[in-house]
């Protein structure tokens, strides 16, 4: 992880009243409002809305602060992602942010908006006067709203997302057909776009970030658990029967809640530990 890079919040149990009085400063600094900036083409009969952005440079690291701009909804698409580039467009280029599809399929637009985890691209800019725009929580900040996701890809490539044989093919060189009723059992898991919004509104993955593997990487265990023509089930459960990796879900559900796919990975995940107990007494 690059030392130079900041957390987005806070990301352990203060260990003293010294180190939680730090956290509180830490937050209050980024709840400070930069200067207003405004959108040139506001008039008298514009809908003006304020959006305060989390703004942090690697290359001019002070303190994360929240930015204010200030810009016309009547000149703008109804998304939050189409309000982000309205204001790196025509008021300030320096603003930082990811996003490629505009759709709901890249997943990379994945961001804090009014306290809640989501996709900027699928997000109706919310009614009221102001709206707040924070990176994903807990999580590195590379620039403004973009993220470190080294350690959530890492998670990801753990848990081997791919078919895995023990024979070949029962038709060499064609596909390994699967029933209909076994496809289905993929259903509500391979939809996921890898965005993080569940991991990141995970308070067992803010605790734990590098031990326990987070809603999204447990998901795709289970997918490829529960795939009819992959031969590494029982390995693939031996993997992540531990008591990090697995058991520090405690079935919030927070994920479920912040998945803009409507997929519940707290579902998926107590589908893993039913099937190990299963495994056990097998
Ligand atoms: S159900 Fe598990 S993975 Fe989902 S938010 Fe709760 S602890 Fe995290
Ligand atoms: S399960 Fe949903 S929230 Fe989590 S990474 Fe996949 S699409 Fe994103
Ligand atoms: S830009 Fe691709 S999901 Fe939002």
């Amino acid at each position: 992880m690059a030392s130079g890079l900041v957390r987005r919040a806070i990301s352990r149990v203060p260990s003293s009243p010294a180190a939680a009085a730090k956290l509180v400063l830490a937050r209050a600094h980024a709840s400070e409002a930069h200067a207003q900036t405004v959108d040139p083409k506001a008039t008298a009969t514009s809908d003006l809305k304020k959006f305060q952005i989390y703004r942090w440079n690697p290359d001019n690291p002070k303190k994360p602060e929240l930015q204010e701009y200030q810009i016309d909804l009547k000149d703008c698409g109804p998304m939050v992602l189409d309000a982000l580039i309205k204001i790196k467009n025509e008021i300030d280029p320096s603003l930082t942010f990811r996003r490629s599809c505009r759709e709901g399929i890249c997943g990379s637009c994945a961001m804090n908006i009014d306290g809640q985890n989501g996709l900027a691209c699928l997000t109706k800019i919310s009614a009221g006067p102001d709206s707040m725009i924070t990176p994903l929580p807990h999580m590195f900040v590379i620039k403004d709203l973009v993220v470190d996701m080294t350690n959530f890809y890492n998670q990801y490539k753990s848990i081997e997302p791919w078919l895995k044989r023990k024979n070949p093919p029962p038709t060499p060189g064609k596909e390994i057909p699967q029933t209909k009723a076994d496809r289905s059992k993929l259903d509500g898991m391979y939809e996921c776009i890898l965005c993080a919004c569940c991991s990141t509104s995970c308070p067992s993955y803010w605790w734990n970030p590098e031990s326990y593997l987070g809603p999204a990487a447990l998901l795709h265990a289970n997918r490829w658990i529960m795939d009819s023509r992959d031969e590494y089930t029982k390995e693939r459960l031996e993997a992540v029967d531990d008591e990090y990796k697995l058991y520090r879900c405690h079935t919030i559900l927070n994920c479920a809640k912040a998945c803009p796919k409507g997929l519940n990975p707290g579902k998926q995940i107590q589908n893993i530990k039913a099937l190990e107990v299963n495994k056990r007494f097998a």
